[in-house]
């Protein structure tokens, strides 16, 4: 079992009460969040499954947010050529997104994510309870997660999460997403193509998440991509047709949850080669997801540089 000092004290004894096998299980404790991401600390973890005698039947267990998953899926690709993995997500955008589809990855040289390999887990349990101790921040970050999906995927979803009638913290939104996601990933489980409409929010949400660095004020990836996601509406609305209702029912979700920033022509300027270097662009050209409705995502959608930059300029007003 590989744990992080959070999910070690909050979540193992809970799950370990409910399944018992995991009685005797050895488990690793490691660092939290991403630093838990390395060669090094993979390493050490296959270091531990040696010296305790893991052989192929061994199985690796996950019980913790997307950091813990993404090295016990690296980890279990890698012993012994791969051996069965069980992920036990206890973060929102763990349940939600990174326990399930099999991406796996580490950190290299200051660079997220660039070593990794396809690992789809065996299991997946999602146990919604294990967020009764999850930070208040980190729940706010997941839910811009489950709204994406709900964007991109269900429309029914997606107007009950931004109409207020559920939360996406939800048992009940945490299973439709997670849902709709295994469902993504087995429709196009190498990320080919119908994959990328969860993408969704990203073009924009990871480069404000880098350029907010800069600032000094660190914003989370999930609060990053629920600005994005306005973004990628707003050009939705000028680019696809879609209804500016729900461009502005959304817009009125998100800033009832945050500040929306307002960006200089000078932040604009240095965000563009932020947007640039994502991996979603092609032959020089930014290719996004948009809407076309809810539930109806247009993948590789190129972006000007005049459109890019109107965007992050614009705020929220079209
Ligand atoms: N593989 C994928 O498809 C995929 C998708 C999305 C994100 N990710 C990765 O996931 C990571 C982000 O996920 P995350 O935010 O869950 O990261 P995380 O694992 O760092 O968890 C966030 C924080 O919450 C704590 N925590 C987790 N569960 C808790 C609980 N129940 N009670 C108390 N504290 C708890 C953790 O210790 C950590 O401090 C990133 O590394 C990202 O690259 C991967
Ligand atoms: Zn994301």
């Amino acid at each position: 079992m590989i744990v992080d000092s959070n999910t070690f004290d909050h979540c193992l004894p809970e799950v370990v009460a409910a399944v018992q096998p995991l009685e005797q299980a050895e488990f690793v404790e490691v660092p939290v969040g991403e630093d838990c991401k390395s060669v090094e600390i993979a390493s050490q973890v296959w270091q531990a499954m040696i010296e305790s005698g893991a052989d192929r039947n061994s199985v690796v267990v996950a019980v913790g947010g997307g950091a813990v998953c993404d090295l016990a899926g690296f980890v279990a690709a890698g012993y012994e050529r791969g051996v069965r993995l069980v992920n036990i997500p206890t973060s929102l955008i763990a349940m939600a997104d990174a326990a399930i589809g099999g991406k796996t990855a580490v950190n290299l040289g200051g660079v997220k994510n660039p070593v990794g390999f396809f690992k789809m887990a065996d299991i997946v349990c999602v146990e919604p309870s294990l967020l009764a101790s999850l930070p208040k921040a980190e729940l706010k970050s997941g839910a811009f997660e489950v709204v994406k999906t709900a964007a991109v995927a269900d429309p029914e979803l997606f107007s009950e999460l931004i109409g207020g009638a559920l939360e996406p913290f939800s048992a009940q939104a945490i299973t439709c997403v997670a849902e709709i996601k295994q469902a993504i990933v087995k429709a196009d489980p190498k990320d080919h193509d119908i994959r990328h409409i969860l993408n969704f929010g990203h073009t924009f949400g990871h480069a404000i998440e880098a350029y907010s660095v800069h600032g000094g004020m660190r914003m989370s990836h999930g609060v990053a991509v629920g600005i994005g996601m306005a973004m990628a509406m707003r050009l939705s609305v000028l680019k696809l047709g879609l209804a500016r209702e729900v461009y502005d029912s959304y817009c009125q979700y998100l800033t009832q949850r945050i500040e929306f920033p307002q960006y200089t022509l000078r932040d604009a300027e240095q965000m563009l080669p932020l947007i640039h270097h994502d991996k979603k662009c092609a032959g020089g050209q930014v290719l996004a997801v948009l809407l076309r409705k809810p539930g109806e995502a247009v993948i590789d959608v190129a972006l000007s540089d005049n459109e890019l930059l109107d965007t992050l300029l614009s705020g929220m007003a079209l």
